[in-house]
């Protein structure tokens, strides 16, 4: 282990500008303008992982974005990992916030900005970057590897339930490595056993056929902008608490050792609020920050969207009004049992002066698992080799809706080791990735796949 750890010392320049091509392609996959970027994205990353020595690669088609598998499997006696990560980015807007051009990777005071850089070109490249060096030092992996990296996260990975299903012998796997994630804060490494799942919808109602003087009709007729605020209003009482019926029947409660367990994490409600510039935090009673995000559920407004916004005043009133909103699930919410939930509540409180549309976008399944297997164990060492320090264990709000196929489909127990921070800004302006991190999650992720083919060698984990 040794060499492959001086190979990766010695390699940090080079990985961060290498880094940089990556990050450069500008593979956005929410919008159609860059459908050909994506592609050109997955061909770089299939000839990238050619390049590191891995073997097999494809560039394979779906009805979406092109999913790139690689492999290397000759450790006969050794577990097969399934390394699943994305290649698509969010949008870059608004543009005009960013302080370097989001597809131009900057480094200014350790950390790398561009795009991607933490969620999540930076964490696969650093898996790429230990397989490489692995490969080049000892022309062999401690483990079997298998990769899948796509194209359609950031959109809801509409199409990988299908893909997973149909190539069950190409995923065959013991273990699911993700590195998708934050830390839990800068210098607390983190393994996280709990995603939220998602359900999306766009909600448009319209009034009249088309927009209307508003002092020739103003009275006469609903206004589709008020009616849909009225709407909203009504999906959660004033304490935060969600009114859709049958909604929360299925939320797990959490256990008193959870919570108790979550009180001893180094957590700054304060400092949290004000790194946020919001005024005051608001949230369900009776749960702490960590509980409200981690494992309760939540009803959003997206965006909002009805009337004359633009400079001065129009007198006017819309003829229609769209919202977009979602609602982040946890384990045992069903994606689908909501969706029929919300539907039929959104209708009860539709008056019938509009028209109702609802148009139900991505969704995925929340995911919990018990951390006290030996493939966990086992990533638990290899952050302490690479951070200096052993992780906690946290949930996450996000979502990553594959995880929970692969435990369905597959029956893989998964390891998420992430190393972005919260405030790296995922999704929003100035998005950027801590080098030391990047640095110390390849030397983390090298020790991984020695760490779990010891693992696998555990007669109480052989399956
Ligand atoms: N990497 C994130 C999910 C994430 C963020 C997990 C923070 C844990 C901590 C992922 O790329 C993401 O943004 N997912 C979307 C999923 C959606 C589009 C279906 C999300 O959570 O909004
Ligand atoms: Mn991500
Ligand atoms: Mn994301």
């Amino acid at each position: 282990m040794l060499n492959v750890i001086d190979h990766i010392q010695t390699g940090r320049d080079r990985y961060v500008a290498e880094l940089g091509h990556f990050l450069a392609i500008p593979s956005v996959s929410a919008l159609p303008a860059h459908a050909a970027d994506v592609r050109r994205c997955a061909e770089w990353l299939g000839d990238e992982m050619r390049r590191v020595g891995l073997e097999n690669v494809k560039v394979i088609e779906t009805p979406g974005n092109p999913v790139v598998y690689a492999d290397w499997l000759h450790a006969p006696d050794a577990p097969t990992i399934l390394f699943y990560g994305h290649y698509d980015v969010q949008p870059v807007d608004p543009v005009e916030l960013w302080e370097s051009p989001p597809f131009e990777a900057t480094v200014r005071d350790g950390e790398i900005y561009a795009r991607g850089a933490a969620d999540d070109k930076g964490q696969v490249f650093m898996h790429l970057k230990a397989i490489e060096a692995h490969l080049k030092q000892t022309s062999r992996l401690p483990v079997n590897i298998r990769l899948i990296v796509e194209g359609d996260e950031e959109i809801g990975s509409a199409h990988l339930d299908a893909f997973v299903r149909d190539n069950k012998a190409m995923l065959a796997a013991d273990v699911v490595v993700i590195s998708d994630s934050a830390m839990f804060d800068r210098g607390v490494p983190s393994i996280c056993y709990s995603l939220r799942g998602l359900a999306y919808f766009q909600i448009d109602v319209r009034g009249t056929t088309s927009d209307l003087h508003s002092g020739v009709f103003g009275g006469a007729v609903a206004n589709p902008a008020m009616v849909l605020a009225q709407m909203l209003a009504q999906m959660k009482d004033r304490s935060g608490h969600i009114r859709i019926p049958g909604f929360y029947d299925d939320v797990l409660p959490l256990s008193e050792e959870e919570r108790a367990a979550w009180q001893t994490l180094p957590f700054n409600e304060k400092k949290y609020r004000k790194d946020l510039g919001a005024p005051k935090l608001f949230g369900e009673p009776g749960y702490s920050v960590l509980e409200r995000v981690w494992a309760r559920p939540t009803f959003e407004v997206n965006g909002l969207l009805s009337g004359f916004t633009g400079a001065g005043a129009k007198t006017v009133i819309p003829a229609t009004a769209m919202a977009k909103v979602s609602m982040r699930l946890v384990p045992d919410q069903d994606p689908d049992r909501i969706a029929g939930l919300f539907e039929a509540y959104l209708r009860k409180v539709t008056p019938k002066t509009v028209e109702l549309t609802v148009t139900r976008m991505h969704g995925g399944k929340p995911w919990i698992t018990g951390y006290d297997n030996a493939f966990v164990q086992a990533a638990g060492r290899a952050i302490e080799q690479g951070f200096g320090k052993s992780p906690v264990f946290c949930r996450e709000g996000g979502s990553i809706p594959v995880v929970s196929t692969f435990k369905a489909q597959l029956g893989l127990p998964a390891v998420l080791f992430g190393v972005g921070l919260p405030d790296e800004n995922a999704h929003a302006p100035n998005e950027r990735l801590d080098l030391g991190n990047f640095h110390n999650g390849i030397v983390a992720s090298a020790y991984l796949y020695d760490e779990i083919a010891r693992a696998g060698r555990d007669p109480r984990v052989s399956s």
